[in-house]
């Protein structure tokens, strides 16, 4: 079984079956940017996007993504280490306190902004409902997905050309 782990194809082996897409990407291929928060999918710090929807990792087997395209935190920035506009939002904005929700948030956001690049605060706030944040920074991580949303309108206007 292989998945592609933004952008690369891996090997899930034998020995990985048993483990959920969590522990593979933090413990086989030490992606550690998701987060194990509760790992019982309640707190969103664990979600990556799997083929474009964002998942919770601690409640998905490895198995299920297999032949599937996995985006973490660590696939976002550019390959020359340009930050992703919805990362440099969070920068700018000050979305970012301890930081420990900040890789599931900008990935449920990330996921939300591909459907809907044109959201409403109210379907930001709703869309991010799954995530918690202990450091309650709600209302800077709600200002900074509203003004990425504009970099998603122009990538779907460019998609449709
Ligand atoms: S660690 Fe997955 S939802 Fe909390
Ligand atoms: S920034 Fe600390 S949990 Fe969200």
């Amino acid at each position: 079984m292989k998945a592609t782990v933004n952008g690369i194809e891996r090997a899930i082996g034998e020995a990985d079956e048993g483990l959920s897409l969590l522990e593979w990407l933090r413990e086989r291929l030490d992606l550690t940017g998701a987060k194990n928060g509760c790992g019982i999918g309640r707190c969103g710090a664990c979600t990556v996007i799997v083929d474009d929807r964002p998942t919770l990792a601690c409640r998905t087997k490895v198995t299920e993504v297999a032949g599937k395209a996995v985006t973490t935190i660590e696939g976002m920035a550019a390959p020359d280490g340009a930050l992703h506009p919805l990362q440099r939002a969070f920068v700018e904005h000050g979305a970012i306190q301890c930081g420990y929700c900040t890789p599931g948030m900008v990935l449920r956001a990330h996921g939300f902004l591909l459907k809907n690049p044109a959201p409403s605060r109210e379907e930001i706030r709703r869309a991010i409902s799954p995530n918690l944040c202990r450091c309650t920074g709600y209302q800077q991580i709600i200002d900074a997905i509203e003004s990425a949303a504009p970099a998603y309108q122009c990538a779907s206007d460019t998609s449709e050309r």
